[in-house]
């Protein structure tokens, strides 16, 4: 049986004290550094100082050196030096935090590690405590003591700030006990690298500035360094991922489900863009064809704190699509892609045959615009054997009756089907759609909020050509004279809005100046030109608020559509040519 005596009864003393008893070592005298230690390494095997650290080689320094006897400390940053003139010299530091003796005694013998240095007696003495051992040497003993110092004080201090930061918010510590447990877990699971979320890992300044302003100017100092911490493992990461990326695109490429790219020029589409800030690259893109596997890997995101952003397309990638992926991409930690040319909602089979495919295209921009996931699944994968077969569709009634619904008969059900498809398969994420397509996100929200699906849903600002043409993977079907001409739809927009805002209130009017300018241009044929209620898109008596104008019309063989916002001014009204101002008095 191991005999100890130890010198300093404070909380680590007298945990080791406990704990070594309880393990059937015999604990013979726990001293104070006051008393006379003189005799305290005779007969003993160990002689523990568990003083605090400026004491040690004063302490070390009374006591009669023993042939036998190893004298241990216990401090994590001191070398062997400070236990001189004793000829057997040891240190064993517990790497877990002994806020009280009671804790401790237990904590001590849970597995845990020690960092042991000099002679063999620690890394027993650990073993005895059923602990791990790590050697840690005299020149290394300042950094391994400033990482644990790290790892556990600075972390209780971070939580210090989470809890005076969550109580200005009126909340208490314990709502965010859990999140900070996972992000731990993530660490523990994948590494701080891969484990980091949030907006300075996003590189999502406008964030960041929203808490500085919100902040306590106390905590500004602690909240920064966090920000500079969470930044410079960013950019570890990136370099790392690169560097990684690299090394798989010279290996070929491609291994299982996993595929690395090397750049989205390469398959000669658009760079993303990101209206100055170069998007994050997402470090290996993923393609799944399996709509399991597809849900799956979100389930997996979810379960390690990470939130999923869905961006469903139907391919042939552009800047319109890219705006999507990027908003998506400063929004969420995860960001996946759907490319699924829908056979349901074509009800020309011509125009399904004739639509753009490209997939690998579609993974480089993707990818560019940081992605990370890519859901391209066969039609069987989605529908069976015959999609014209399913015998559960999904009809929103009303907002997808009029307009597109009416010139396209079925072409939502097909969206809404599909798109309700993809969401039971991603389950809980935000889910970006363009404001290009103003009805299809209409019929998406009105499905959305009538079934209770756990998604939400986020509107994008139309991308334009630099000439105001909206962009849409049909354009590229137009001739150089349908494309010039097809700026009609934009400048009738532009002459309804003006018609607006310079208090016309009636909609039959606005839409007879659309229509006009759509008429004007000898190629255009026009499907409709209205004033429609943003979320009913039924057309008011009358033009008051904000209003969505939409036109749609076919430049040769090729549908285009396009639409604007436009808000009356309370201020101003146009009726019957006489102009009213404010208080509905004439002039
Ligand atoms: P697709 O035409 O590929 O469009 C995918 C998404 O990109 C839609 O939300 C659409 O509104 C958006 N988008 C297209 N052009 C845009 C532009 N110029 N500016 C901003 N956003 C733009 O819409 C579909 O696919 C399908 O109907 C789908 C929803 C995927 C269901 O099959």
């Amino acid at each position: 049986m191991t005999t100890v005596s130890l010198i300093g009864p404070g909380r680590a003393g007298r945990s080791l004290a406990a704990a070594l008893a309880d393990a059937g070592c015999d604990v013979r005298d726990v001293l104070t550094r006051h008393d006379d230690v003189t005799s305290a390494a005779r007969g003993v095997d160990v002689l523990v100082i568990a003083t605090p650290d400026a004491a040690i080689a004063e302490v070390a320094a009374r006591v009669r050196p023993e042939p036998d006897t190893v004298v241990v400390h216990l401090s994590g940053a001191l070398g062997l030096d400070v236990l001189a003139p004793h000829p057997r010299r040891a240190s064993l530091h517990p790497l877990v935090p002994l806020p009280s003796a009671e804790v401790g005694r237990v904590r001590l013998r849970s597995g845990i590690t020690f960092a042991v240095a000099g002679d063999p007696v620690a890394a027993e003495l650990a073993g005895v405590l059923d602990g791990n051992v790590v050697v840690v040497e005299d020149e290394h003993r300042a950094a391994y003591h400033a990482a644990a110092c790290i790892a556990s004080n600075h972390l209780v201090a971070l939580m210090g700030q989470v809890e005076r930061v969550a109580t200005s918010a009126g909340l208490d510590l314990e709502a965010f006990v859990g999140l900070a447990r996972a992000a731990l877990t993530d660490v523990v699971e994948l590494g701080p690298g891969a484990a980091l979320t949030g907006p300075a890992a996003r590189g999502d300044d406008t964030t960041l500035e929203r808490h500085r302003q919100t902040l306590d100017p106390a905590e500004i100092p602690g909240y920064e360094a966090g920000v500079a911490l969470a930044r410079r493992l960013a950019t570890e990461r990136a370099v790392h991922d690169s560097a990684a990326t690299d090394r798989c695109v010279t290996d070929g490429a491609e291994t299982g489900a996993t595929l690395a790219l090397t750049s989205s020029d390469g398959a000669g589409r658009p760079e993303a863009r990101a209206g100055g800030r170069r998007p994050r690259r997402a470090k290996v893109m993923r393609v799944v064809a399996s709509a399991q596997e597809f849900s799956d890997v979100l389930d997996t995101e979810r379960a390690l704190g990470r939130s999923v952003g869905l961006v469903p397309t139907m391919g042939a990638l552009h800047a319109g699509h890219i705006a999507l992926v990027e908003r998506a991409t400063a929004e969420c930690d995860v960001v996946a892609v759907t490319v699924f040319v829908n056979p349901l909602q074509f009800n020309d089979a011509a125009d399904l045959a004739a639509y753009p495919r490209d997939l690998d295209a579609d993974v480089a921009v993707a990818r560019s615009a940081g992605a990370s996931l890519v859901f391209a699944p066969p039609v069987e994968e989605m529908y069976g054997a015959q999609p014209a077969r399913m015998a559960s569709t999904v009809h929103v009634e009303g907002v997808s009756e009029g307009l597109e619904g009416a010139s396209r008969p079925g072409h939502f059900d097909g969206v809404s089907t599909v798109v309700a498809k993809l969401f039971a398969l991603s389950g809980r994420c935000r889910a970006y759609f363009g404001e290009k397509d103003f009805q299809q996100l209409a019929v998406v929200r009105r499905m959305v909020a009538d079934l209770s699906i756990p998604v939400t849903i986020v509107g994008c600002a139309t991308v334009r050509e630099v000439d105001g043409l909206a962009m849409s993977s049909r354009n590229t079907r137009l001739e150089p004279g349908q494309r010039r001409a097809a700026l009609a739809l934009h400048r009738a927009l532009r002459a309804g809005r003006t018609c607006v805002e310079r208090g016309e209130r009636d909609p039959v009017r606005v839409t007879a100046v659309m229509t006009a300018v759509l008429v004007a241009e000898p190629l255009v044929t026009p499907d409709y030109a209205v004033v429609v209620d943003p979320s009913t898109l039924e057309c008011p008596t009358e033009v008051l608020g904000e209003v969505r104008l939409l036109v749609a019309a076919r430049v040769g063989g090729v549908r285009l559509i396009d639409n604007e916002s436009a808000c009356a001014s309370a201020a101003v009204s146009v009726r019957q040519d006489r102009v009213l101002v404010n208080t509905g008095e004439e002039r």
